[in-house]
């Protein structure tokens, strides 16, 4: 039997909000199984709704399924400590946002933000499905920009491993350790009113 951790048993908001916000978390276990072409639609759709900058959009997403011709390619960017667990993954993403505004070229100052929210929308909707989305940014930029052909005017943002959830006995003992859900920081102490107080 399967023994996943549940993150509501874990995790106790100290204010009362949606339990999607409670049930998105980060395992690594995952199954290896094949994600399909729609669900994989519907995880962009998510993302696709995330608010921007006069609406920009700066967020652009490369990918690659489990065993076809470019998941060699998107795995070979990890760092170690990502490809010991991201081998069971089901798809794997690359996170780009447009830095200039497409209207006039100039710098575009939340670029990266905006992909952020495109991203969280993402792993909402991943764990609304009941699927692993797991962000990374244990990777190789240059080699993902070189690999993947990505332009000048592009940041290279983050990847993201995106599977079926797998069984934590099978992780690497140190891994299985923190499969956890884990806790977060006070409201008092992320936000305050007034000037700047932390
Ligand atoms: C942009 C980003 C980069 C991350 N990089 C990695 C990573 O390289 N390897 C990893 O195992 N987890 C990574 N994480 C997962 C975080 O450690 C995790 O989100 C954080 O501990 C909070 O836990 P939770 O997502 O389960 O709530 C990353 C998460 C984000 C959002």
């Amino acid at each position: 039997m399967i023994n996943r951790p549940d993150p509501r048993q874990h995790r106790k908001p100290d204010w009362p909000i949606e339990t999607i916000f409670i049930d998105r978390w980060s395992p690594r276990a995952m199954s290896g199984e094949a994600l399909s072409a729609r669900e994989l639609s519907t995880l962009f759709e998510a993302a696709r709704w995330a608010p921007s900058t006069y609406n920009e959009q700066e967020w652009r997403f490369l990918y690659a399924h489990r065993d076809t011709e470019h998941w060699q390619s998107f795995f070979d960017l990890l760092v170690e400590g990502n490809r010991v667990w991201c081998h069971n993954a089901a798809v794997l993403v690359v996170v780009l946002s447009h830095k200039v505004f497409s209207r006039n070229g100039k710098p575009n100052p939340v670029h990266t933000f905006d992909a952020g929210a495109a991203f969280e929308n993402l792993a909402l909707q991943g764990a609304a499905m009941g699927l692993v989305v797991h962000g990374m940014a244990g990777f190789d930029r240059a080699k993902a920009r070189q690999t993947l052909k990505v332009a000048d005017d592009f940041d290279i943002e983050a990847m993201i491993a995106i599977g079926r959830p797998g069984d934590p006995a099978r992780l690497p003992s140190e891994l299985r350790e923190i499969e956890v859900p884990s806790g977060r920081k006070k409201v008092e102490e992320i936000a305050r009113e007034g000037p700047f107080a932390f």
